[in-house]
């Protein structure tokens, strides 16, 4: 993936609206792109049901989609699933994988990310691929450590494109952003292991995420190896979207 001077945006609506809302939200964005066209690559995450309707919407426009989850598997009898191919099927060209709301809630392990990024980059897809300290972790000054336990066992070893999410769990959803010092750090952490351990993806993109605003997003955006954001909250009003997509 070569984005060169663009930064990655990703809105993550989570489990929130409705198909009219979805449709109203998708409208809107690409009647705000017609209008100023960004030079950055935007993607929005819906829900699952309102995949296609998003897509229909934001036809014509540069605005990709995405899901929030994939399958491990490719097809066959697992009830329930959805498979990367079927994403990538319908029109999508990104995936989140191993938010943390996943590994907290559904109990994923690194291990499982890994492997659904690996069927997401086969498929065809980009996976974004989450990882993130909780508070304890963080206070316990052991932030870098569980960083670093996770980035190895979440990231698949190839050389294809994949994007990572740097998201401090006790940031998303809170209102609390990390500073722009401990974001620096991290970022920097994160790239200096991809180039020791995955040489050819040395240049992936580490996006933030945790209560991003139009407010925030700036400066956030200027620290070096900061290549974008993933919006949850502040991505469901195109107008505070477009903020933040304007102020890369
Ligand atoms: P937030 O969510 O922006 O609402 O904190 C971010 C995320 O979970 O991706």
């Amino acid at each position: 993936m070569n984005l060169k001077n663009k930064k990655l945006i990703v809105g993550n609506w989570k489990m929130n609206g409705t198909q009219e809302s979805a449709r109203d939200l998708a409208a809107d964005l690409a009647e705000k792109w017609f209008a100023t066209p960004s030079c950055h690559q935007i993607v929005v995450c819906p829900p699952f049901p309102y995949l296609s309707i998003t897509l229909n919407r934001l036809f014509g426009t540069e605005i990709a989609c995405g899901a929030q989850d994939c399958s491990i598997y490719e097809k066959g009898a697992y009830t329930g699933e959805v498979s990367a191919f079927m994403l990538k099927d319908i029109g999508c060209d990104y995936v989140i994988v191993g938010h943390s709301e996943r590994r907290q809630h559904h109990r994923e392990t690194s291990e499982l990310v890994c492997q659904k990024a690996e069927i997401a980059c086969k498929s065809g897809l980009i996976p974004i691929i989450c990882v993130g300290e909780t508070l304890a972790d963080r206070e316990g000054q052991k932030t870098l450590e569980v960083l670093e336990e996770q980035l190895k066992t979440s990231i698949p070893v190839i050389d294809q494109g994949f994007a990572i999410a740097y998201e401090p769990v006790w940031a998303i959803g809170t209102g609390k952003t990390a500073t722009t010092a401990a974001i620096l750090e991290v970022h920097t952490f994160i790239r200096t292991w991809l180039q020791k351990n995955r040489k050819k993806a040395a240049d992936a993109l580490i996006l933030y995420g945790g209560s991003v605003t139009d407010q925030n997003a700036q400066e956030i955006m200027s620290l070096a190896h900061v290549d974008g954001v993933l919006v949850g909250g502040a991505s469901l009003k195109a107008e505070t979207f477009w903020q933040i997509i304007q102020s890369a």
